[in-house]
């Protein structure tokens, strides 16, 4: 529908939800204006009342201005500088790797639903980043706290949740499932705090092992200033933050990925013969083998494009009153970036309406890079996990690929890969398959 609307009105287009303004930036070059060229004016967060009831206003994803500023440029250097702790983020990420291929193999080759096994697998790389260790799959805390992310996303697509953020106050007052995932979501946060306040007497200055010890660490730096912005409330919605925007995301790219392998059995082939030639089958596959596999590289970014998991991204929110292609847009109006108008352009991509690796290679079969690609949004607010979900992506997708070839239940012609749209984005299918060991 918003697709439509650009096109008809072009790249600036306002509607109305309600008595809300929002503002439709469409096209690759009136997002780059926008999030890029005026990113301070365009770098708000829009209000979402579900999500301030969840994060109390604190962290990073719902914040704006100086609060997101300052735990944007936290969040960012501490999972940038992950190395300096015991291990990287990419050991990290490969040990979940081949704890997943064990339990694959356990299915020894009967039908399979991956979905749990690949956000249990997504959330552990985030358990690990932010409390130092991996969760064994069946132990309750792990189970609560997925559960209570995936609460967040069911009530966020509902309608209940939907017209929570319309009239919170009203719909505060009737019983319904929010009340529980409240309740859930305090419990959470407690389990946050209870895990930094352990933490905050025996951490070593010059070498914090985890988000939460790098963070008691800036606690205790700053703790004589009033205006801190180090403190219990923004850690605990910072790792939130982290769970809920750092796992649906990943797992359902990988589990679209190899829906997508299933259907494209030719593609699939290729991706395994490339990764037995350059990393072979006694290894597992580390991100610096990635230059050398330019197609599986494609076929990654291919995947992402074309499932276009987060079609207006976040929304954001206007800082000031801002002129843009001789509109006023006023201060507090929400914003849209169609990132969706991007990834379907055909002056932008060679082929941009159907599934083909061949729009990230070049003629010799490189890997060709493309400014369009920005599933992962724009400017200022590009998400924060980028380089940790690129890291995920292709360790996942490799070692389960050199390990096992994955076969639909029906023939490929009858599967059905189109992502159902739900209200904040775009839900791949979950299916039963197969995974037939290849080693
Ligand atoms: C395939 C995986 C992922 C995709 C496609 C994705 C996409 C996005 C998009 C489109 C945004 C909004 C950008 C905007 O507001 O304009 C975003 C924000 C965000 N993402 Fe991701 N993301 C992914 C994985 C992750 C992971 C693994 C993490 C966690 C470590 C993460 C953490 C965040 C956070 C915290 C924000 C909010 C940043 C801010 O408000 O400043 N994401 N992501």
């Amino acid at each position: 529908m918003m697709f439509d609307l650009s096109k008809k009105y072009g790249s600036v287009v306002t509607i109305w939800l309600g008595n809300t303004p929002v503002v439709i930036i469409s096209g690759y070059e009136a997002l780059k204006e926008t999030m890029i060229g005026l990113g301070e004016e365009f770098s708000g967060r829009a209000n979402y009342p579900l999500m301030m009831k969840i994060t109390h206003g604190y962290g990073v994803l719902s914040t704006s201005g100086h609060r997101w500023m300052q735990m944007r440029k936290f969040s960012l250097t501490t999972l940038k500088n992950f190395g300096m702790g015991r291990r990287s983020i990419e050991e990290r990420v490969r040990e979940e790797a081949e704890y997943l291929v064990e339990m694959i193999k356990k299915c020894k080759g009967s039908a399979f639903s991956p979905a749990d096994m690949l956000s249990n697998a997504v959330a552990n790389v985030i358990c690990s980043i932010v409390f130092g260790h991996r969760f064994e799959f069946e132990d309750p805390q792990f189970k609560f706290l997925l559960q209570t992310v995936n609460s967040i996303f069911i009530i966020l697509s509902s309608p209940l949740g939907q017209i929570y953020n319309v009239f919170p106050k009203l719909v505060s007052l009737f019983p319904g499932k929010h009340h529980q995932l409240f309740r859930d979501t305090d419990k959470a946060r407690e389990y946050c705090k209870h895990q930094a306040r352990s933490r905050m007497n025996n951490v070593d200055p010059s070498c914090p092992q985890d988000f939460i010890e790098a963070f008691v660490l800036k606690m205790k730096e700053e703790k004589d200033k009033s205006d801190t912005e180090y403190h219990f409330d923004n850690l605990v919605s910072i790792v939130w933050n982290l769970f809920s925007a750092g796992t649906e995301t990943t797992s359902s790219t990988i589990r679209h990925a190899l829906l997508l392998m299933m259907k494209h059995p030719d593609v699939q082939e290729r991706v395994q013969r490339e990764i037995d030639e350059v990393v072979g089958k006694d290894r597992w596959p580390s991100i610096e083998d990635r230059q050398k596999l330019p197609y599986t590289d494609a076929v990654i970014h291919e995947v992402q494009r074309s499932m276009d998991l987060a079609p207006i991204a976040i929304p954001h929110k206007m800082m000031c009153d801002t002129e843009y292609n001789g509109y006023v847009i006023p201060k507090g109006a929400m914003v849209f970036p169609l990132l969706s108008s991007v990834l379907v352009d055909s002056k932008l991509w060679k082929n941009p309406n159907c599934f083909d690796p061949e729009n990230f290679l070049d003629a010799d079969g490189r890997f060709k890079k493309n400014d369009a690609f920005v599933v992962f949004g724009m400017g200022k607010r590009v998400c924060l996990g980028e380089a940790l979900a690129r890291t995920e992506l292709f360790v996942f997708f490799t070692s389960l690929l050199q390990h096992f070839t994955f076969k639909a239940m029906v023939p490929p012609e009858e599967l059905d890969t189109k992502p159902t749209n739900c209200s904040f984005g775009r839900m791949p299918r979950t299916y039963e398959c197969y995974a037939i060991p290849r080693i």
